[in-house]
């Protein structure tokens, strides 16, 4: 018996795993219910009386020795931080790809807008897109019948008192003049709402990109100006703007404005229905009704105003003749815009 237990003694001293299993299986053939070492205290009963206190002492040492050996090993293997599963893993294998999300193209847009206005000394106004009837239409000098209050227009709240998903940023006007006496000179970004018929050149979620000046001696020379000045950071020096006669309620004399971006490839042809030419913009000069609605004085002030659409302008930089795109959300379309300003 005590060259067994000798045996054992050095077998269990030289040990070596290296996997979980190895362990387990070590641990079983030694220290299990039917391992060895049970069946070494099971012998124990034959040993002669006087070699009981050493051969006990012996095979205390041996379940110990077991015991601990076991222990190291299973702390080797934690100590080296590896889990058993990843030991295999190939360190020279190419990561697995990561994949960083990017700007939405009409929020490319519409921070480059900003930042060229920026430059122009205007700063940043913003107002609710739940609007009341007052500051979407009322005090804009909407009258009373105006059809873009009509329902096929405009998404009414289910709330008391003419409550709307506003219909233009134009409402933000409305509350920087609220809030705010002359000099104003202000843009607001934003969503606005429309109750239209969804197709490829319209959508009842758009954004535009409101802008106002108030001030003394204000012209309609600055207003042309400062969208030409526009026109040219945005689409280049070369670019063009031409302003045809509208009508808008809130600015007399009131005008579109299309810019020239050409024909050079199908898409242009699409987006600008052959003309070479896009209308971007409705402007004017505040009207002097709007102006009195804040007590405004308009012998004193004058204003121009000018509201212009996100959607058409990213159609024509990334060359999307399909509004719609713009709204589903599908990755393989949006990955594709990057940063350029
Ligand atoms: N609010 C107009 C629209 O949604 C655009 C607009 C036209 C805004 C003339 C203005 C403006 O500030 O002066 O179509």
């Amino acid at each position: 018996m005590r060259n067994k237990i000798a045996e054992h003694l050095n077998e269990i001293k030289d040990y070596q795993a290296k996997t979980a299993q190895e362990i387990e299986a070590f641990r079983i053939k030694y220290l299990g219910s039917k391992g060895i070492i049970k069946g070494l205290f099971a012998d124990f009963k034959t040993v002669a009386n006087e070699e009981k206190r050493e051969m006990g002492q012996l095979l205390n040492d041996l379940r110990a020795m077991a015991t601990s050996r076991i222990d190291e090993l299973k702390a080797a293997q934690d100590s080296d931080g590896i889990g058993e599963k990843f030991r295999d893993i190939d360190l020279t294998r190419p990561g697995f790809p990561f994949e960083t999300g990017s700007r939405h193209p009409v929020s490319l847009v519409m921070n480059e807008i900003i930042q060229i206005f920026n430059k122009m000394a205007f700063s940043v106004a913003e107002g609710p897109e739940v609007e009341d009837d007052w500051h979407n239409f009322t005090s804009l000098n909407f009258p009373e019948e105006h059809p873009a209050r009509d329902m096929q227009d405009t998404f009414f709240v289910d709330l008391p008192g003419s409550i709307a998903l506003r219909t233009h940023t134009s409402s933000v006007q409305a509350r920087v003049m609220e809030n705010q006496k002359p000099p104003i000179r202000v843009i607001a970004p934003g969503r606005v709402y429309r109750n239209e018929a969804i197709s490829a050149r319209a959508h009842c979620i758009f954004h535009q990109v409101e802008g106002l000046v108030i001030d003394e001696n204000v012209s309609f020379a600055d207003l042309k100006l400062t969208l030409l000045n526009f026109a040219k950071e945005f689409f280049g020096e070369e670019a063009r703007i031409r302003l045809r006669p509208s009508y808008f309620p809130f600015t007399e004399p009131s005008a579109e404005v299309d810019v020239y971006w050409g024909l050079k490839t199908e898409a242009d042809y699409r987006i600008t229905k052959g003309t070479g030419w896009l209308e971007i913009l409705g402007c004017g000069m505040v009207d002097p009704n709007v102006l009195k609605n804040f007590d405004i004085d308009p012998d004193k002030y004058s204003g121009f105003a000018f509201g212009m659409g996100i959607e058409r302008i990213a159609m024509l930089k990334y060359q999307v003749d399909d509004l719609r795109l713009f709204y589903e959300n599908d990755a393989r379309f949006l990955k594709q815009f990057k940063e350029t300003y």
